[in-house]
């Protein structure tokens, strides 16, 4: 086991603890940062402790680099068997575990990162400053300053209690979201701020998320390039009604055509859910109705709607049967607008709700807007073509959206490479064999 010594040292505590933002008469001798604790302020205290079998250390005034993760992305004897490894050691074979996206990864899910980055936003200046953050597909990075008296086991205990609250009740279910122990180091001094901070911006798109540092909606580099998420926005709060999740067919269907989440309500002559088979194998899933959508409350009917009907049959597949068309805006924008964040967010559980009702084996991503929403990325279209994306466990496969086609026709040609790998996918899912 470590001893305290060991931990002192590897956490650089040694030979003189460097305490940042602190008052000079608060300042204690380095040789006082073993004091026990006081157990009028016991988090005042500073000192290193153990909230199970990894030590944390508690420092007033001091930044951490904090990691808490999804209760199935570690399991607990893997993290055990690490526990008397250095603690450099621990954090790499950490970061290697959780890239390997185990488990359910349930903050891949829209809905459920924006409840995370909701909680840690709302005490953001009052509890903590949040110098950077990121909600990974099954770990959340945070770099965070505790604020006056706050501590940081007692703010990690809250967000983590909250948002597991929150997921339960979006999920309708009980039981651990986060795994008890988080991983915390204190930051030792402004180099090493800044190779955490990196770090952090730099997690999504090591893994595949975004293109570039501030491509990623659940991250502070997208919050810091001032395009505010719509997580924070009063619409997205509004968006996660737990009740969508338990919708039948029938009532799923009924909400969308009347929804009022998004002011788009107000323009629209009818909410348009989708057409097709409902058990089907495919679906395809579009930006948003038009005006000749709008006006029938069926997806893809114009011009646009001839070429994906085109599309179809080149995969010999027929509007209704065995496919089933959708949109992530179930709304008309005014004058085909792109779609707002605020309003994607407050529509995307209709999809996901229907998602789950058809249980599809495979999607394809039509157009720009509904493969950058549906992965949460701004990568553009280009670059996201070519490869199989995982949306909600299912294959998702991008391609040009037939509109554009209907102004470049030359690139038809990658619009049947993309379906043929569509076609391949699916091929393999229904053999059980590997592409
Ligand atoms: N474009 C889309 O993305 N969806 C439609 O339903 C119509 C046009």
């Amino acid at each position: 086991m470590l001893t305290r010594e060991d931990c002192f040292k590897e956490m650089g505590l040694l030979p003189r603890w460097r305490l940042k933002n602190v008052a000079p008469a608060s300042r204690r001798p380095a040789d006082d940062v073993t004091t026990p604790p006081d157990s009028k302020h016991p988090h005042l205290t500073q000192g290193i402790h153990t909230r199970g079998y990894l030590p944390h250390v508690k420092a007033q005034g001091a930044t951490y680099f904090v990691t808490f993760r999804l209760a199935d992305s570690l399991p607990a004897e893997v993290l055990e068997s690490w526990a008397d490894a250095p603690e450099s050691e621990r954090a790499r074979n950490s970061e290697r575990y959780l890239d390997r996206g185990v488990g359910e990864c349930l903050l891949s899910r829209n809905e459920i990162a924006d409840i995370v980055v909701q909680a840690l936003r709302h005490h953001e200046g009052a509890r903590y400053t949040l110098h950077e953050y990121v909600v990974m597909p099954n770990h959340v990075h945070l770099l965070l300053t505790p604020l006056g008296e706050h501590t940081l086991s007692e703010i990690l205990h809250s967000l983590k209690s909250w948002t597991a609250q929150k997921i339960n009740g979006l999920l309708g279910r009980n039981g651990a979201i986060w795994q008890r122990e988080s991983f915390d180091r204190v930051v030792r001094d402004d180099d090493e701020m800044r190779a955490l901070a990196a770090y952090i911006r730099r997690n999504p798109v090591k893994a595949r998320l975004c293109a570039e540092e501030d491509g990623f909606r659940f991250g502070s580099a997208w919050k810091n390039a001032g395009r505010d998420a719509c997580a924070t926005s009063p619409v997205a709060q509004a968006s996660l009604p737990a009740s969508v999740q338990s919708l039948d067919w029938p009532a799923l269907t009924a909400a969308i055509k009347t929804c009022t989440l998004c002011d788009l309500h107000q323009t629209r002559t009818q909410g348009v859910p989708g057409v097709g088979d409902i058990h089907a194998d495919w679906l395809f899933i579009g930006e948003a109705p038009g005006a000749d959508e709008d006006r029938q409350g069926e997806p893809f009917v114009g011009q646009a709607g001839k070429l994906l009907d085109a599309m179809l049959g080149a995969l010999r597949l027929k509007r209704g049967e065995n496919v089933y068309i959708a949109n992530v805006l179930k709304s008309r924008p005014p004058g085909n607008r792109d779609p707002q964040p605020a309003e994607v967010a407050a529509c995307l559980p209709y999809l996901e709700r229907q998602i789950d009702l058809i249980k599809p084996k495979l999607i394809v991503a039509v157009g720009r807007i509904a493969a950058q929403n549906l992965l949460r990325t701004d990568t553009p279209i280009g670059k996201l073509r070519g490869r199989v994306h995982e949306y909600r466990g299912l294959p998702l496969v991008v391609t040009y959206h037939p509109a554009y086609l209907l102004r470049s026709p030359a690139d038809k040609a990658k619009v049947w490479e993309d379906l043929v790998l569509a076609v391949t996918t699916m091929n393999h899912l229904k053999a059980g064999t590997k592409p």
